[in-house]
């Protein structure tokens, strides 16, 4: 059986060239069944060695075997061919061409307009204070000098947690349960805690996030921010609030803004004002003032309740609303758009 053996040579050489050949992978994976497949060309030669005599079988065989490792290692390499080939992109690259950069995200105009306030501050020594959201009803407003049949207490009923005892019936009487739970109205609360938790003197403002049953308009949201201002010393005045203030928003808008304080009402500052302002922006608004912050002189009452001394200590508080500021300094015309989170809105800032 010459034949045989004579015939491994040239059929391996014809599946080498084959598989070498094999445009892709799908061709490959059908090229090698065609050879070494169960019915394979190949396959059928090895068959046929049971037809050989004992004096030709191991020669044959050991042909056979080199033959077969030889196509095993042409496939292999012809697959690793492919598989780069099929992962490099189909058009040429031209490394000429400009990297892709990665878009850098932004601040929100709410937490830009923060930071600034802050940095504001910061220049003239305030530090930044925080506090609770949710709060109780005595940092909230008693220890705030606003007891449960105060009328200024109506205007920011708000929202209460669910499972308190102290429900609508008893904050319209004098009893209100003192330890119920609500999210806070203003960030004046903190001014209570922080008073609490240190002597005097004191400097620091409070940035914050606070909620008011309002509903939602070009104007008004139930979730806000506001800034609390809070300075405590020997021999503090109303000028020192004004100066201060003017100071501020100076730094913020620009050195052609203007300051008016309008006497108000407040219960925890006696005497207590409206700050107005205005600059060329509020007039190309059409208005010649925008209120902006509600301040004055830390009532008595309210060092009393903290523990400090009303004839020793003196001082101013104000608090006003972060996105008025952001609204105003941008020249946004809906306060909701500050809280949709629609990139093309956000990406302009
Ligand atoms: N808490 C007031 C509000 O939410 C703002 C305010 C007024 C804060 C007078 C103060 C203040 O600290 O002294 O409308």
């Amino acid at each position: 059986m010459a034949g045989l053996l004579d015939d491994i040579e040239p059929l391996k050489q014809t599946a080498l060239a084959e598989l070498k050949a094999a445009p892709d992978l799908a061709a490959l994976e059908q090229t090698k069944g065609a050879w070494t497949g169960p019915h394979g060309k190949f396959t059928a030669l090895m068959k046929q060695l049971g037809t050989l005599s004992k004096e030709e079988k191991p020669a044959a065989g050991k042909l056979i075997n080199a033959a077969k490792v030889e196509l095993e290692a042409a496939l292999t390499s012809r697959r690793e061919e492919l598989e780069l080939a099929a992962a490099l992109p189909k058009e040429p690259t031209d490394f000429t061409l400009p990297g892709r950069r990665r878009t850098l995200g932004k601040l929100h105009p709410l937490t830009q307009a923060t930071e600034d306030i802050v940095r504001a501050f910061r220049k003239i020594g305030f530090a930044v204070a925080d506090g609770p959201e949710i709060e109780d009803e005595y940092h909230c407003f008693d220890a705030l000098n606003t007891p449960a049949d105060h009328p200024a207490r109506d205007a920011q009923d708000t929202f209460y947690l669910a499972g308190n005892d102290a429900n609508s019936d008893s904050r319209n009487t004098q009893h209100a349960t003192r330890d119920s739970r609500l999210l806070r109205t203003h960030t004046s609360s903190v001014q209570i805690r922080v008073m609490k938790s240190q002597p005097p003197p004191i400097r620091i403002i409070v940035p914050g996030r606070v909620y008011r049953r309002d509903n939602a308009d070009a104007t008004h949201n139930p979730t806000f921010h506001q800034i609390e201002g809070l300075y405590v010393d020997k021999g503090v005045t109303v000028g020192d609030l004004k100066g201060t203030v003017e100071f501020v928003f100076k730094e913020l808008m620009g050195d052609d803004v203007k300051i008016r304080f309008r006497p108000h009402y407040f219960s925890y500052t006696e005497p207590s004002y409206e700050i107005d302002f205005t600059n060329a922006l509020v007039k190309k608004m059409g208005k010649d003032w925008l209120e902006i912050a509600g301040c004055g002189m830390v009532h008595p009452q309210v060092f009393e309740n903290v523990g400090y001394d009303p004839e020793v200590w003196t001082g101013w508080a104000f608090g006003f609303g972060i996105e008025r500021i952001a609204m105003l300094r941008y020249g946004i015309n809906d306060i909701r758009l500050l809280y949709e989170n629609d990139e093309r809105f956000l990406k302009q800032f």
